[in-house]
């Protein structure tokens, strides 16, 4: 039976049939421990079907005795559906702007998954251009936020910049200490030429993305695409207001078959 379709059973059914399970059955008590219905009212309450690791899960992968090396070798078995949909909807993107000239950014960059995994993109699709990856983030100067399931994401800019070096990757993914709300302008007089194909929004609500668009869509390549973590989304409901705001009526908005978060995009025409 598929991941999704086990997910998706009654929680009774999830319990009882599976007989190898002490595992299974550690996933089913989690997600339903983890259901956000009883706070959220819309796309949250289906957000825990989607198969992340639990935290039971991720314990008994500890205790079970596998290593980093079997996580970096064989993540599949690790990562939940939901969070490897997330990397594959972010590399159609990318994909699709294949041949569009300019760079790519993402606005809220934390430990850096999404960043290095464009940086690697690029290294493995265009390795002769001139492409860099940008990612922005105030790091150490942001209020830690509790946004969607209530996660606080704090980073220092200094580990993310050793985890780019230590990979040797300091010339293709550029790491900026920039408030995304009111740093943009200044920051793009120091560097009026930069143009991106490709940018994904991803560090809070209305302010943010209002301001994140002004600054990249002009900077941004037709045939470019911009990327919205949240939008139609409970938990921010700001972004949406925003792209609503600033967008042309009749803009064609996007989403992914296997959307979860990112879960819409627009094509610049
Ligand atoms: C949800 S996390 C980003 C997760 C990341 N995109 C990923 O996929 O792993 C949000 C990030 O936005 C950053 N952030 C919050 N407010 C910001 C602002 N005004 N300007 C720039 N970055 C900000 C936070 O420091 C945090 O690292």
């Amino acid at each position: 039976m598929k991941l999704s379709q086990w997910l998706k059973r009654p929680p009774s059914v999830q319990q009882g049939d599976d007989a190898a399970s002490a595992s299974n059955q550690a996933v089913s008590a989690s997600n339903q421990e983890s259901s956000p219905s009883d706070k959220w009212r819309f796309e949250m309450m289906k957000d825990y079907l989607h198969g992340h690791t639990s935290k039971e899960a991720a314990g008994w992968f500890e205790s079970a005795g596998y290593t980093a090396a079997d996580f970096y070798d064989y993540f599949p078995c690790f990562l939940g559906a939901g969070s490897i949909g997330r990397y594959l909807s972010l590399y159609e993107c990318y994909k699709q702007t294949l041949g569009v000239a300019g760079h790519i950014a993402e606005v809220g960059v934390y430990r850096g998954a999404v960043s290095l995994l464009f940086t690697k993109l690029v290294l493995l699709y265009e390795p002769y251009s001139t492409t860099q990856v940008h990612g922005f983030d105030m790091y150490e100067r942001a209020v830690p936020s509790t946004r969607g399931k209530g996660f606080s994401f704090v980073e220092t800019y200094q580990r993310v910049k050793n985890l780019i070096d230590i990979q040797g990757l300091q010339a293709n993914c550029l790491l900026h200490d920039v408030n995304a709300i009111d740093e943009l302008p200044g920051f793009f007089e120091q560097a009026p030429h930069l143009q991106f194909k490709l940018v994904f929004l991803d560090a809070g609500d209305y302010d943010i993305v209002s301001s994140c668009l002004r600054e990249f869509w002009p900077r941004l390549t037709t045939g470019g695409i911009i990327i919205f973590d949240q939008f139609n989304h409970e938990a921010a409901p700001g972004e949406t207001r925003a792209v609503k705001e600033f967008l042309p009526p009749g803009t064609a908005i996007r989403t992914f078959p296997n959307g979860w978060m990112p879960n819409a995009y627009v094509v610049k025409t």
